[in-house]
């Protein structure tokens, strides 16, 4: 698809980061765009941000809360787009809505580990399974799934368990990677493509945070595991109070986001120039690019201290 002017794309977790960006990029490139999110306060900041220039005559942006992980709220958000934007096709789908947490088998809860795969994987899976009728009936169409460098190395850093995040992002690479074919066979018009971002700037931290509790301030199991995470890596938390382990939880959520090598917005244009490319594999970031090649070239070393220390200062991470 070389050109977006006129198409309709659906947009899932638009309310800010690298949702937010393609909604706003792809409005500037005259398409019309339909998006879900948990947050109608956040959605509606995005949809301003859109319309700050003067949309062109008839070009529809619509809003619809919806949370990706509950079948039943895609399909109503599904009816909602086909009702607000007057169609019964869709040209292009982004599964991009995604969070954090969870990581471990130990120190989460059950509900926990499943509210993020539930959402980074389950979000993806139905939202394909909501929207092929209607990117069935386009003449052309793409289905653009977020996965991350998560969904080729499990890890992000040898001090964090991080199995949900992981286990979802494989899953959305393996699907989207067999959907090539699955597509080929049976849906030619429509064409595929998996994201793996490394480190953008973005709220995930702090939103995936709002998600897992309904707020932003860490429970008594975070700062349990932030402990712990601090002691992995040396440092020692006894003389700290709680109200200290959070500020350096927002500390670090600040930093996530002010401190990346990559804005959303220039995660956004390369996402949007891989789609035109019909690239099905966008990697995003030279971290991405650099940790990609590192995991190939050593993959039974991709588990080590020294490998995330090696890697991490080639790419210039600042994370653990
Ligand atoms: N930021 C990074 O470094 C990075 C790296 C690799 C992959 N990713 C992936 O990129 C995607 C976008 O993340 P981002 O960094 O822009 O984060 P973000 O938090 O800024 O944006 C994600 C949006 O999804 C929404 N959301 C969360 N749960 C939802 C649900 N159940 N239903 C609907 N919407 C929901 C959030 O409210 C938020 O607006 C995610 O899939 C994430 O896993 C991010």
């Amino acid at each position: 698809m070389k050109d977006f002017a006129g198409k309709i794309a659906v947009i899932t977790g638009g309310g800010t980061g690298m949702g937010r960006e393609l909604a706003r990029q792809l409005v500037a490139e005259g398409c019309n765009v339909a998006m879900c999110d948990v947050s109608a306060e956040a959605m509606a900041e995005t949809k301003r941000l859109c319309e700050v220039e003067r949309l062109p005559q008839g070009l529809r942006v619509t809003t619809h809360v919806a949370d990706v992980s509950i079948e039943d709220q895609l399909k109503r958000f599904r009816d909602e787009v086909s009702e607000q934007q007057s169609t019964d096709k869709i040209h292009l789908l982004f599964n991009n809505a995604g969070i954090g947490g969870g990581g471990s088998l130990f120190s989460n809860s059950r509900e926990q580990w499943e509210r993020t795969f539930n959402i980074c994987w389950g979000g993806v899976y139905f939202g394909v399974r909501t929207f092929l009728p209607m990117l069935l009936k386009a003449d052309q169409g793409h289905i653009v799934n977020t996965s991350s460098v998560n969904g080729f190395w499990a890890s992000i850093g040898p001090g964090v368990s991080h199995t949900a995040y992981s286990a979802a992002k494989f899953a959305v690479k393996g699907f989207t990677e067999a959907l090539i074919t699955d597509l080929r066979l049976n849906a030619p018009h429509i064409k595929c493509s998996v994201v793996m971002p490394g480190h953008i700037g973005t709220s995930i931290v702090s939103n995936s945070r709002k998600v897992q509790t309904g707020n932003d301030r860490l429970t008594a199991d975070d700062l349990a595991q932030a402990r712990q995470r601090m002691k992995a890596a040396g440092i020692d938390t006894t003389a700290m109070s709680d109200d200290d382990i959070q500020n350096i939880a927002i500390e670090r959520a600040r930093a996530f986001r002010e401190d990346a090598p990559m804005t959303a917005v220039a995660a956004a244009k390369i996402i949007l120039d891989g789609v035109k490319a019909e690239r099905w594999r966008i990697l995003v970031g030279d971290d991405a690019h650099g940790l990609d090649a590192r995991v190939r070239q050593t993959p039974e070393r991709a588990y080590e201290r020294d490998f995330f220390e090696s890697v991490a200062a080639e790419i210039g991470w600042r994370i653990s």
